[in-house]
This record gives C-alpha cells, sequence and structure tokens, in this order.
C-alpha cells in the first residue's frame, strides 16, 4: 500500500487542456472520490495515475517515487471500470486469477489469494460459473476480486456502478465501504454522483473544468462549502441561491431580499460579514432542509416567512415545496402533515444558522 501524490499535474490534448495544473496527496489506506460533472478532467486524471494517460506537465508520485515514466504494468496498481471487461469463456475463479497465474505465481499462493476474496466479497459458491451466469452485481463483484487479488498499492475505480440499477448501485456502495474496511488499500474513485462520493468518501475532491473547486470530508464540503459551484453540487435537493443585498443598519446586519422580505443576520455569522454590505450583487445560499415548516417557537437563527406554493412534491417522509423569491425558485422540505397545498400560502422558517452569503461577481463563499 501506497500514498499518492499529484503536484502540478497537467493533460493537454492537443489544443484542449483537459487538467488543468491539479495538486492532490493520498495518504496511505485513505479512500478519495474525484466528482464533478461530465468533462471536468476526472477519468483523464485517474488514467494519468494508472499510466494509461501520458502526463503533459508535473508529477505523479506513487510510494514517494515518481512514477510519470513507469509503464502500467509496473505500477503496481489495479483499476476497475465501468464495463468490467471480464473474460466470458473464463469461470469466476479463472477470470479473478488471471492476472496472478501470468505472472507464475505458485497454484497454492492463487488459490489462497482467490479464496480469500471471494469471502470478503461473498462470492464463494459463485467461483466456478461463467460471467454470462452472473447478474450485473455479482459481475462487479468479480472484477473487484480480480483487482483484490493483485494485493496492489493502489485502487482505481472509474465509475464502476454506473451499470447498475439504482437499488443495487446503492447495495454495492455499501459493499465497496465494507471490502475497504477490510483490506484498507489507498483508493482513488471517480464518479459524477455526488452522493456516491458523498457516502464512501474518507475525502471528497470536487473537480470543474479540468481544476480543483475544493477538497474535503464530506461534511466539511456539506457545511462549509467555499464556492458557488461546490455549494449547488453537494447536496440534494441543491442549495438555493436567491439575489440578495447585505443592509448594515446601526450596527446591525440584514439580508433583504425583497421590500417586503428580509432576515437578520444571527449574530454567530455577523463578524464574517461585518463591512461587507453594499458590496455589489449576492446570493443568499440556503439548503432545501434549512427551510422548514415554521413551528410555534422558533429557535434562535430561525426566521419565520410566509410563501405562497407553486408546487409540492410529496415524497413519503417529508413533502418538498416550490416557491419564488426576488426571481429564483426556491425548494424547502417540510412535514407531510404540515398542511402544505399547491397555490396556498404556508408559513416557513428558514434557519439563517445554515446560511451562506455568495459574491456573484466572484463566485466565492464569503
Ligand atoms: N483522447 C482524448 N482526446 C481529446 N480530448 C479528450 C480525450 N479524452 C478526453 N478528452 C477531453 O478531456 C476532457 C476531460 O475528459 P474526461 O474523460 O477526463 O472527463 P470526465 O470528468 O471523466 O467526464 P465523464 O463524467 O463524462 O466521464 C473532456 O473535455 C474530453 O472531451
Ligand atoms: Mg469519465
Amino acid at each position: 500500500m501506497a500514498e499518492v501524490r499529484l503536484r502540478k499535474v497537467v493533460k493537454r490534448f492537443d489544443d484542449v487542456e483537459a487538467v488543468r495544473g491539479i495538486d492532490l496527496d493520498i495518504a496511505d489506506h485513505e479512500f478519495v472520490v474525484l466528482v464533478g460533472p461530465s468533462g471536468c478532467g476526472k477519468s483523464t486524471t485517474l488514467r494519468m495515475v494508472a499510466g494509461l494517460e501520458d502526463i503533459s506537465d508535473g508529477e505523479v508520485l506513487i510510494g514517494g517515487d515518481v512514477v510519470n515514466d513507469v509503464p502500467p504494468k509496473d505500477r503496481d496498481i489495479a483499476m476497475v471500470f465501468q464495463n468490467y471487461a471480464l473474460y466470458p469463456h473464463m469461470t469466476v475463479f479463472q477470470n479473478m486469477s488471471f492476472g496472478l497465474r501470468l505472472k507464475h505465481y505458485p497454484k497454492a499462493e492463487i488459490k489462497k489469494r482467490v479464496d480469500e476474496a471471494a469471502r470478503i466479497l461473498d462470492i464463494a459458491e459463485l467461483l466456478d460459473r461463467k460471467p454470462k451466469q452472473l447478474s450485473g452485481g455479482q459481475r462487479q463483484r468479480v472484477a473487484m476480486g480480480r483487482a483484490i487479488v493483485r494485493n496492489p498499492k493502489v485502487f482505481l475505480f472509474d465509475e464502476p456502478l454506473s451499470n447498475l440499477d439504482a437499488k443495487l448501485r446503492v447495495a454495492m456502495r455499501t459493499e465497496i465501504k465494507k471490502v475497504h474496511q477490510q483490506v484498507r488499500t489507498t483508493t482513488i474513485y471517480v464518479t459524477h454522483d455526488q452522493v456516491e462520493a458523498m457516502t464512501l468518501a474518507d475525502r471528497v475532491v470536487v473537480m470543474n473544468n479540468g481544476r480543483i473547486e475544493q477538497i474535503g470530508t464530506p461534511n466539511q464540503l456539506y457545511h462549509t462549502p467555499e464556492t458557488r459551484f461546490v455549494a449547488g453540487f453537494i447536496g440534494s435537493p441543491a442549495m438555493n441561491f436567491i439575489p440578495c443585498q447585505l443592509e448594515e443598519r446601526a450596527g446591525a446586519l440584514s439580508i433583504r431580499l425583497t421590500d417586503s422580505l428580509a432576515f437578520p443576520v444571527p449574530e454567530a455569522k455577523a463578524s464574517r460579514y461585518r463591512g461587507r454590505a453594499a458590496n455589489g450583487s449576492m446570493l443568499l445560499g440556503l439548503r432545501p432542509e434549512h427551510i422548514t415548516e415554521a413551528h410555534g417557537h422558533l429557535e434562535p437563527g430561525a426566521v419565520p416567512f410566509e410563501a405562497r406554493l407553486e408546487v409540492t412534491e410529496p415524497m413519503g417522509m417529508e413533502t418538498l415545496v416550490y416557491f419564488g423569491v426576488n426571481g429564483a425558485q426556491v425548494c424547502g422540505r417540510v412535514n407531510p402533515n404540515s398542511g402544505a397545498r399547491e397555490g396556498a400560502a404556508l408559513r416557513l422558517a428558514a434557519n439563517l444558522n445554515n446560511m451562506h452569503l455568495i459574491d456573484e461577481a466572484t463566485g466565492r463563499v464569503i
């Protein structure tokens, strides 16, 4: 096992700069997820670590050694792709042991490693089957088993679950997490699904347009996003962004949304924003879970207001409500018993303790 370092890594395809100078330190045993929209450079970054793509500029280090010029087969990494590319004519055992047999490992050692991986993945009963006799999830396990038996320094996953249906994805996600708890191999995992990223990662790397926007634990990214992009990318339904102005009157700060609607800034947040009033256009960032029905007594920082609901979406355990504020569509999450009805007004409360203020010009969270 090993740590992985990327130093100012750049990838150019002719005149396209797909990866624009990435610095990333991944610790031994760590599970890091690269997440971001399609085309942001996730796969290209992973493929440079794997050695499947030349590095245009910068350095990749595995276990302290620069590997820029080391061919993929000598990097001691194992990669699991979206299409698992199992050999159809081989049994599960033969598929899993293929790499070890190529390297002339002793038979007993091969059997020991395959049995151990099959135990971890719960596929011991399937070792004599051919891939076409397996379900999608079972094939995915075999692909992971093939990686595990090699006992590599690093696992690389590129969207390994995207061929599975929604239910199986969730189950396999848990499976991958359990496997990592047991084998503890340093892992870089690529997905465009922020839920997958949040649930799997020790640390999440949010990429956008060939650059890293922010690196942090799932909770850090959720609670303290540094940019509008990260704030909007992490969390579902996504954070609301409402055009606003920061007002300061007699030392008291408030967020002005419309002529008739302003939210006082809670004391705990005030020092952060003081002196920023009249600094140009801003956006109030508030997650749907921080807009709920107003209870009898409100916590400090929760501000009641009334909204005319345009759309309601019952989800069972909660109801999503949509309404307009200052030209923005805003989503809140209320109790199914709150009496929310389309076309009717509802008393809601915004929890300003969880507010974010974004400078529209720079896209940065203040
Ligand atoms: N072989 C190539 N030649 C030219 N351009 C490429 C090549 N491979 C990737 N690109 C470009 O590099 C950029 C990053 O691609 P990459 O595959 O890394 O994105 P990604 O983040 O993995 O996206 P997705 O979520 O769709 O898989 C894209 O603009 C893509 O068109
Ligand atoms: Mg990709």
